[in-house]
């Protein structure tokens, strides 16, 4: 039987690392709601997005670490999905609020995308609402203190890149190309971008906004990098007089 009042599952931007980029919606929704979920980081560890709202969680507020593993197996993200679901949906039922910490945007590739759509599939009366944030594209610029993209510039964002041929595709018509997870390819990276005489005007941004955070610039003299997950590369390959 359904109870009379369903809780509402928040899912909340908290941005790439400084807590001062929290929305002030998002920090209110953060210290209001009784419960906070997020994912649990590599091997357990505390994620960044834990991390991120450190600050601002009482110890009143319980929190809900969910297990989200680091893998491209579809049954095992499912079986995740479906448990993450289930343990966010008990609280729900009884009433309670849940606050879900995303790093980043909650809308631009988040493991929150996934939980809301098993709960909307299993739980259809559920009631979900997303609060935007501060993703890392922006964070990078801001930190590189360039603009993103300028006049109608194409921007071309590739989430991860797993051939890397599929960059010959997109700097066909893009003027500015992010790359995300960048750190697993960089060496290909590096030397299809030496081939192209593109090195001197892409950009890293490690751990953008955060205490570790780290820029690298002129390439030429980082053929090999070992980066951290959270970077993300910036190449301005657009006519001359729009790079920066
Ligand atoms: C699964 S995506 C999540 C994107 C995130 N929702 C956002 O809005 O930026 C993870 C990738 O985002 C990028 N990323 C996230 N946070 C970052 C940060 N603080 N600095 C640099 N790159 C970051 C990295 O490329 C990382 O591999």
């Amino acid at each position: 039987m359904l109870r009379e009042k369903v809780g509402t599952l928040y899912g909340v931007s908290v941005g790439t690392g400084d807590p001062e980029l929290i929305t002030v919606k998002g920090q209110r929704l953060l210290q209001e709601v009784p419960l906070i979920a997020f994912p649990l980081g590599v091997n357990q560890k505390q994620g960044l997005a834990e991390t991120i709202i450190a600050h601002c969680i009482t110890p009143q507020q319980k929190k809900l670490p969910l297990y989200f593993p680091y893998v491209q197996d579809e049954k095992q993200l499912q079986q995740a999905w479906k448990e993450a679901a289930e343990t966010v949906w008990q609280y729900l039922n009884q009433g309670i609020d849940v606050a879900f910490a995303c790093e980043g945007d909650v809308s631009f590739y988040s493991t929150f995308t996934y939980l809301a759509q098993t709960l909307r599939e299993n739980y259809p009366h559920v009631t979900i609402q997303t609060i935007p944030g501060v993703s890392s594209p922006m964070a990078a610029a801001s930190v590189l203190g360039l603009p993103l993209t300028v006049r109608s510039q194409n921007l071309a964002i590739l989430p991860a890149l797993y051939n890397v041929a599929e960059l010959d595709q997109v700097l066909g018509w893009a003027e500015v190309i992010v790359l995300l997870k960048v750190s697993s390819v960089y060496s290909q990276v590096w030397q299809k971008l030496n081939r192209l005489n593109l090195l001197a005007h892409a950009f890293i941004v490690e751990r953008a906004t955060q205490p570790e955070q780290r820029i690298y610039q002129n390439l030429h003299h980082h053929p090999h990098l070992t980066l951290s997950y959270f970077s993300v590369m910036i190449i301005y390959c657009g006519k001359r007089e729009t790079k920066p």
